[in-house]
């Protein structure tokens, strides 16, 4: 029998994670586990992080996942290096697209907008430093994004006008690549369309997991044949957010409380 992949995030961010896996490994059965009532993750300690990510993985682990994505930047740079020396499953993470952001820009300006959680980390300021030498890397918190995003607010005009706040100044600065250091924010884009320039490239990490995703399966003998498959989204907050996310399409989709 095949064993599903197995998602976490601090809500319903990581499901444009889990979208770009479920487009490249159709046949692949998954388990997304949003922990929106503990949402943002961004501002909680690294302890506090580190105990949501142990109590998520072992949810997941119980379902039998033959390997978990940590859909959560937040999460992956505070809490993966433990999840992957503790337990015996393979881990995805999630880290910010700053590499491919240092080799492309002409500017040599790169903005960054990611939580606080991911900012103040050592994993982001190792990756910083080893890829984006002579690169100037201009950093901005998303504080209250993540939350506008789990009350459905994309569109708003609270979110519009915190892009605005938050962006200009790096905008001012003469960014060509702005990265999107959370999975929640690949929603944003088309509000971020509206304020960032064309000739700035906009980069999330999205599609780069999903690659690693099933590089890492297929290294380790895991993939599944062609054949229909199943998803399970389990939250522990309110439906709505997650079954607009999610819902439709003629995948089979089950929405559970946990
Ligand atoms: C958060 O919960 O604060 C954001 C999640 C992320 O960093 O992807």
């Amino acid at each position: 029998m095949t064993k599903p992949i197995g998602f976490f995030d601090s809500g319903v961010g990581g499901t444009s994670i889990w979208k770009e896996v479920h487009q490249l490994l159709p046949s692949e059965d998954t388990i997304y586990l949003a922990d929106s009532a503990n949402a943002p993750y961004g501002a909680r300690s690294k302890e506090e992080i580190l105990r949501l990510s142990i109590k998520n993985t072992e949810i997941l682990l119980k379902h039998d996942c033959k390997l978990i994505v940590v859909a959560c930047n937040t999460a992956t740079t505070n809490a993966i290096a433990y999840l992957r020396v503790n337990y015996q499953v393979p881990f995805i993470g999630i880290e910010p697209a700053i590499k491919p952001a240092a080799l492309q820009t002409n500017t040599k300006k790169v903005g960054i907008l990611a939580t606080k959680g991911t900012l103040s980390s050592s994993l982001f300021f190792g990756t910083s430093k080893m890829f984006a030498a002579g690169i100037e890397v201009l950093e901005q918190e998303g504080t209250g994004l993540v939350e506008l995003i789990e009350a459905g607010k994309v569109n708003s005009d609270e979110t519009k006008e915190l892009l605005k706040t938050y962006l200009q100044p790096m905008l001012d600065e003469g960014i060509d690549h702005l990265v999107l250091g959370c999975t929640h924010y690949p929603y944003l884009i088309p509000v971020l369309r509206q304020i960032v320039p064309n000739t700035v490239v906009i980069i999330d990490s999205g599609e780069a997991v999903a690659r690693q995703t099933k590089a890492i399966l297929e290294q380790n003998g895991l993939l599944a044949s062609l054949r229909p498959s199943q998803h399970t989204f389990f939250s522990n907050a309110e439906f709505t957010v997650l079954e607009q996310l999610v819902g439709g399409g003629n995948t089979t989709v089950k929405f559970l409380q946990f």
